[in-house]
């Protein structure tokens, strides 16, 4: 696997598209009595999507836990309410979002909290320095030290936060133990001077986080709970005596949590804190700080963190990942606009070009699980001598496939290159490469990609695979064919040498590749039996098999004899019978089971096969689509944004007919 900041990176259960992770970052943009995220929310992290993970603003788990104006929370119902709008948008553009759960203790002031009331800590003593309040700065007070039995309502107060937070939509959430917070108010031995089990021992001072991660972990499950520390920042009066010490043990006393991450942010000592956390911890390791273009790259490159965190740029760059990968200017942040209310210095930093922002490929990451399918942006496409640039429309959707299912694609996953899994796609030529005769810009095209590649709103594809989609076929049913109807075709009579008069059996008929295969069979005048769901029968018929078995009820093999050729679309038990049903010199195609050849008994023929684009032949199918001769059935039509549902349902497989991903023009 490369090590670069976009590629793939695993967090507790989730793949992460790239390294690119956006730090928490504090924007006084709520309502300040309610603590409910301003509408304007969504439209910021929405922007930002393109992260391969944000951790939202510090957000206060209860009312007490609040320390600064116009700060969010996740205590009521309507906080939850906003932050599904928030959710939402990341998830609508492929995104993942951590909430961070910020309890300020001790830094905070009456004025915040609930009835003017004393703000809570560990023991009783005061910060140093001035809280920005409602009415201006204002000195920080004397806390109130939580009692013992206090102590465990605290943490069952993150224990609700976090079930709120994953109400709410967010993929997890992360605890904010940095920056002289609560939870590094007890860890600290400056500010904790505790008697009882949660002050004293290191071991007693670290055992407030430790419940607090454990009451998390147990409401969302430790893959999807993060930690923050900051160790000898300093931030907040916070000064512990023996530091290195403190930060060892409680990373040590992660492990039997297994959380997702641990998020260390940047330390003003000299001390090489990463060297020695980072071997300590199991899960993965976010480093933030500082981070530059160059020290980033550096970082993931040398393995000394697996994602970086970025604060300020990301704050100032919606599209950072973009703008790295095009070696695009950055813009400043300013200063004056972090805590302002309103959408100045907040909504309105731009990205780059909006052309580019709309360049996007869905790239498979891994195989297996929801979160496999992520969107991310790739460079825009130019045209070679030979290729045309084509503003795709709609592309077929063949699932997880074969290919990767069966590990035929070679490198280990996560993949490090973007791979289609449907390679089907129609839409309009954008850009002609030297050399392309046939094709004007503007012309409607459909084709077939070779090898891998499709999943994108813009694809340079050689002009040998395309053909004219003729006037009366939408873009949504040329994206059906390609692939799909090249490989019935091809399979059957190139493969399969099928003619008038021979019995064709069809394994897994009700599908894209199925339904053509039962259609061209049929037209070529052979006697057509099918193996499906007993649902699809009607749908099968329609289209022309003369028997459809139902393989969940009934045995194939016992209803079936003396096949000249078996299309196998899917493999293990329907493969090892069609042996026997297989008459002397019969054949057997199959496009899921590479290792065919491997199993042919003697007197038998098999052949394993991948369809090879033919544009010749896909005129000619297409121009028995549009006469009508062949019938192409959609099973679902697809957004950009539920590309992830539609290839998990597609993956699951013999759903009736083809499925289409139309991207948004
Ligand atoms: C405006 C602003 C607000 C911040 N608020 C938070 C916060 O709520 N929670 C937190 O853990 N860190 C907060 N931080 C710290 C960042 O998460 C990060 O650690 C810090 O900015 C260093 O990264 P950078 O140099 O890339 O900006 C904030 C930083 C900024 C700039």
């Amino acid at each position: 696997m490369s090590n670069d900041l976009f590629s793939t990176a695993r967090i507790g259960r989730y793949t992460l598209r790239n390294r690119f992770v956006m730090a928490p970052m504090t924007r006084s943009r709520a309502d300040d009595d309610s603590g409910v995220p301003s509408d304007l929310a969504a439209v910021y992290y929405g922007q930002r999507a393109d992260a391969g993970l944000i951790i939202t603003e510090g957000t206060y788990p209860s009312p007490m836990g609040k320390g600064y104006v116009r700060t969010p929370g996740i205590h009521s119902a309507a906080q939850i309410d906003a932050w599904r709008a928030v959710t939402a948008a990341v998830r609508a553009k492929g995104g993942r979002i951590f909430l961070q759960l910020m309890h300020t203790g001790r830094i905070s002031h009456p004025d915040m909290l609930p009835d003017g009331a004393t703000p809570v800590a560990p023991s009783a003593i005061r910060p140093a320095g001035q809280v920005w309040t409602a009415s201006g700065q204002q000195d920080f007070v004397t806390p109130r030290a939580l009692s013992t039995e206090e102590v465990a309502g605290v943490v069952d107060e993150y224990r609700r936060a976090t079930r709120h937070a994953l109400d709410a939509g967010f993929d997890g959430v992360e605890l904010h133990a940095a920056s002289g917070y609560l939870p590094e108010q007890f860890l600290s031995s400056g500010t904790n001077q505790r008697m009882d089990q949660y002050g004293g021992s290191l071991a007693n001072r670290a055992r407030f986080i430790l419940e607090v991660l454990a009451a998390m972990t147990e409401e969302a499950g430790s893959d999807r709970v993060g930690i923050k520390i900051s160790p000898e920042m300093g931030f907040n009066d916070i000064v512990d005596a023996a530091p290195q010490e403190t930060y060892r043990y409680l990373v040590e006393q992660l492990a039997p949590l297994k959380l997702a991450y641990l998020h260390v942010a940047w330390s003003k000592s000299g001390f090489d804190y990463h060297g020695v956390l980072q071997p300590l911890f199991d899960g993965a390791y976010l480093r933030g700080g500082a981070l530059t273009k160059e020290t980033a790259k550096a970082t993931i490159a040398e393995g000394t963190a697996d994602a970086v965190v970025f604060g300020s740029l990301y704050l100032a760059n919606p599209d950072l990942p973009h703008r790295f990968l095009a070696d695009a200017p950055l813009n400043a942040a300013d200063r004056n606009t972090f805590y302002s209310p309103g959408p100045d210095g907040y909504i309105d930093y731009p990205a780059l070009d909006a052309g580019n922002a709309t360049n996007r490929a869905l790239r498979i990451h891994a195989y297996g699980g929801s979160d496999a399918v992520q969107i991310d942006r790739i460079a825009e496409p130019v045209a070679a001598a030979g290729d045309v640039v084509v503003r795709v429309h709609a592309a077929g959707v063949n699932g997880l496939d074969w290919k990767v299912r069966d590990g035929l694609l070679h490198g280990a996953f996560p993949l490090t290159f973007p791979v289609t899994l449907g390679s089907e796609l129609a839409g309009e030529v954008i850009a002609l490469g030297a050399g392309v005769t046939g094709f004007a810009i503007g012309d409607r095209v459909m084709g077939a990609m070779g090898g891998l590649g499709a999943y994108a709103d813009r694809v340079a594809i050689s002009a040998a695979n395309l053909t004219p989609t003729p006037a009366d076929l939408d873009d949504v049913h040329a994206a059906a064919i390609p692939v799909t109807a090249l490989t019935a075709w091809q399979a059957l009579f190139d493969a399969g040498g099928l003619t008038a008069g021979q019995t064709v059996l069809i394994h897994g008929a009700a599908g894209g590749v199925g339904g053509f295969a039962v259609q061209f069979a049929r037209r070529a005048g052979a006697r057509v039996v099918v193996t499906a769901r007993g649902v699809h029968t009607d749908y099968l018929r329609s289209l022309g098999a003369h028997d459809v078995i139902d393989y969940r009820t009934i045995a194939f093999h016992e209803h079936v004899a003396d096949v000249d050729l078996v299309l196998d679309l899917v493999g293990g038990a329907a493969l090892a019978d069609s042996w026997q049903v297989l008459r002397a010199g019969g054949r057997i195609v199959s496009t899921a089971a590479p290792d065919i050849l491997a199993q042919i008994p003697p007197g038998k023929n098999g052949v394993w096969f991948q369809m090879r684009p033919d544009q010749a032949q896909l005129a000619d199918i297409v121009a028995m689509v549009a006469r009508g001769d062949v019938k192409v059935d959609i099973a679902k039509v697809a957004e950009v944004a539920d590309a992830a549902d539609a290839i998990e349902q597609n993956k699951i497989g013999y759903g009736r007919g083809k499925g289409v991903i139309r991207f948004a023009q």
